[in-house]
């Protein structure tokens, strides 16, 4: 029986669902969470550390382990099963064997009656959120992944700090495949309300889109860095998906670059791609078109290529 409580069920325990879980009760985005992992020992274990927790948050969210059964009044099934890149690897080379994982997750989970919406994290997040649609049969637009949210939360970061500005006054999105193709369509980046070019053709040189180049190539690069660095990234992510979540519990309507399924948009179908959309309770509510300048479309095309092609040669 559906109440009015926020539930998540969390597939998948390791640093990045971890992460989710751990933000989600520092900021009271859900009232109920169950954890779901292969490793049971792991989901329980997780579960008595965030319960011990819970006394210095504000928080009263309901935290155990439990089965796939418990996803049939869930309102989000966070998926966050699977390998990870290693150094050196690319988001798409994990492809074939996250496919084998989530074919022995979504069954289950759809089987439990589950009717909410799907969020999904593995990589390669793009290919993933499509193959989370195509088995569980689910309505695209209630199938949402991470996409390039987090890519545009690092843009903003380093804009800010390009501009010394509040990185939330940076209106910039990345765009495409959450990996190597990801681009910046700079037409449309804005401080405040003046365009980011603008800006820097009025600057006399202060600043310049060569350096808007290099900001791109560091969003496009960092969790290359990062995984050199400390072997995964997962704070980022986590609060990506929280978020995500946020915006799904508060039926907000906030525009959040989300992977989702193109239906004719920017010319392109058949593929789950991060584009800005607006994200409320119903999920993806509707896909902004922004007017991208030729090249930058032909970028976005190219993306769009690059993931349809991947898709293509998985074996499900
Ligand atoms: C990230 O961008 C690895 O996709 C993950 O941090």
């Amino acid at each position: 029986m559906k109440t009015d409580k926020r539930k998540v069920a969390l597939v998948g325990c390791g640093m990045v669902g971890m992460s989710y879980a751990y933000a989600m009760l520092n900021q009271n985005v859900c009232d109920e969470l169950v954890l779901i992992d292969v490793d049971k020992k792991r989901a329980e274990g997780e579960a008595m550390d965030m319960n011990h927790g819970l006394a210095f948050s504000g928080s009263n969210m309901k935290i155990f382990a439990g089965s796939y059964d418990d996803c049939g009044d869930a309102d989000i099934v966070c998926i966050c099963a699977g390998v990870a890149q290693k150094p050196g690897e690319t988001r798409l080379d994990l492809l074939q064997r996250n496919a084998a994982v989530f074919k022995s997750i979504i069954d289950p989970v759809t089987e439990s009656g589950f009717n909410g919406l799907f969020l999904v994290a593995t990589n390669p997040v793009d290919i993933m959120t499509r193959i989370t649609c195509a088995l569980s049969g689910f309505n695209p637009r209630r199938v949402l992944g991470t996409g390039t949210a987090l890519d545009t939360a690092r843009l903003r970061y380093l804009l800010g700090d390009y501009f010394h500005v509040d990185p939330r006054n940076m209106h910039a999105y990345v765009m495409g495949e959450h990996g190597d193709s990801e681009f910046v369509p700079w037409s449309q980046a804005m401080l405040a309300t003046k365009p980011v070019l603008e800006l820097c053709r009025q600057s006399g040189g202060r600043y310049c889109s060569e350096e808007l180049d290099k900001i791109a190539e560091e969003v496009r690069t960092a969790a290359y860095k990062i995984i050199e660095a400390k072997r995964a990234t997962y704070y980022g992510i986590g609060m990506a998906l929280t978020r995500i979540t946020r915006a799904v519990f508060g039926n907000e309507s906030s525009v959040l670059t989300v992977s989702a399924m193109l239906r004719g948009e920017y010319g392109q179908k058949d593929v789950f791609v991060g584009v800005p959309c607006i994200v409320n309770r119903s999920g993806i509510q509707r896909v902004l078109e922004l007017n991208l300048s030729e090249e930058e479309q032909a970028r976005f095309s190219a993306s769009c290529e690059t993931l349809r092609e991947s898709y293509a040669g998985l074996k499900l």
